[in-house]
């Protein structure tokens, strides 16, 4: 069996309080930190070898001697790590870090998301729900699969709704294209923890939706998503955003409502994996590519990937990369599980 490709794991999970824009101040607010933090540390192992479930389901499934991309739908199949994952009331074998049948494939360490801002970039009215939110963006592909455990009992959570929303290939939000008039020769901030950043750029185009989109978890506790590896705006890493909301409703028009909202948090890359997809078309054609240039993990804006890792740097937001193919033009798969309270509703304190 050929070694899996692994490009680049090494992740700690994140736990942030920079709120987009706004870090959690009130007693309360830190406390609801502390408090998720310490859960989450106590279901890591959980999230080790849930993590490692899906890997060994996803490297025999496809990664295994196989050499061209499978169809979406084989690569979708529910049911596929049901045998990996442990029978309801087996709490302690999920409790294991040990992945020491994991030869072939990279450990993943324990991984968990924490929470910081949403940013300005949300749109509360008009997430799709979807599992693939390329629309006609192009860039490089990329499957997210995303696990979503409960830090009270470390049990995967079927049925919460994942929503992500990220720039495309060359730094753009959907429906915001052009930055104020009146600041369009607006240069980044220089210095201090905002350095790099730009106002945001106003929504313009209501009803551009690509690069956004909403999945609920499967009977597994993952939603997975078929997007484009995000490009860069001034300012900030490589980044997808994430919230999480365990009790939702479909609306007619394809978006969603909901009244709980469990987890604020954005994704990460490796930097070797950015530093070569900067290389590949059409992220070539970023517009500061030859200005400004990406901005480094470890020099984001607001310290929102340093804050990431969260205070004791035991998390990692940075998603595991596989290859989804023989070389990396084929496209990767980026797998990283978040850690919520689905019995809480937070007010969304992070939101910048
Ligand atoms: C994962 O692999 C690294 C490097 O091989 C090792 O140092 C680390 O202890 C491993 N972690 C786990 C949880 O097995
Ligand atoms: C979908 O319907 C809801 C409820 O009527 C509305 O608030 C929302 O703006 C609609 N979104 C879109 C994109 O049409
Ligand atoms: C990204 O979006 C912007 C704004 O809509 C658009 O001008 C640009 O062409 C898009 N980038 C790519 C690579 O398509
Ligand atoms: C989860 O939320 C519930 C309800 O708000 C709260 O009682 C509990 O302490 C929270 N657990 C953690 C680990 O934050």
């Amino acid at each position: 069996m050929p070694a899996i490709y692994t490009i680049l794991f090494t992740l700690l999970p994140l736990l942030c309080s920079v709120a987009g824009h706004k870090e959690p101040k009130t007693p309360q607010e830190i406390e609801v930190q502390r408090s998720l933090q310490a859960a989450a540390y106590h279901c890591a192992p959980a999230v080790a070898e849930f993590t490692a479930s899906r890997k060994r389901s996803w490297a025999q499934k496809v990664l295994a001697g196989r050499p061209s991309l499978p169809g979406y739908e084989e690569l979708f199949a529910s049911g596929t790590y049901a045998d990996t994952i442990n029978a309801p009331g087996d709490d302690q074998s999920l409790l294991s870090c040990s992945i020491a049948q994991e030869t072939e494939i990279r450990n993943n360490s324990c991984v968990l998301a924490p929470e910081v801002t949403e940013g300005p970039y949300y749109h509360s009215a008009g997430h799709p729900i979807r599992q693939n939110i390329a629309e006609l963006q192009d860039g490089l592909l990329l499957l997210l699969d995303i696990g979503v455990i409960d830090v009270e009992t470390c049990r995967p959570l079927p049925n919460v709704l994942v929503d992500i929303w990220q720039a495309n290939a060359t730094g753009h939000y959907a429906g915001r294209p052009l930055p104020h008039p009146h600041l369009r020769d607006e240069k980044p901030q220089v210095g201090g923890k905002r350095a790099g950043l730009l106002t945001a750029f106003p929504r313009t185009i209501p009803e551009e939706t690509f690069l956004r989109g909403a999945w609920p978890t499967d009977a597994n506790g993952v939603a997975q998503f078929t997007t484009i590896f995000p490009g860069y705006y001034t300012g900030r890493a490589t980044h997808v955003h994430t919230k999480v909301f365990p009790r939702w409703t479909a609306l007619p028009n394809g978006t969603f409502t909901s009244d709980q909202l469990a987890h604020v948090g954005q994704f990460f890359f490796d930097d070797e994996v950015n530093l070569r997809i900067d290389h590949m078309h059409p992220y070539t054609t970023n517009p500061i590519r030859n200005t400004f240039g990406r901005t480094r993990n470890w020099r984001d804006s607001l310290n929102i990937f340093e804050d990431s890792h969260g205070p004791e740097g035991q998390y990692n937001p940075v998603f595991k990369l596989d290859l989804l193919g023989g070389v990396i033009s084929q496209g990767l798969i980026g797998y990283i599980t978040m850690g919520v309270n689905a019995s809480a509703s937070y007010d969304n304190f992070w939101k910048g």
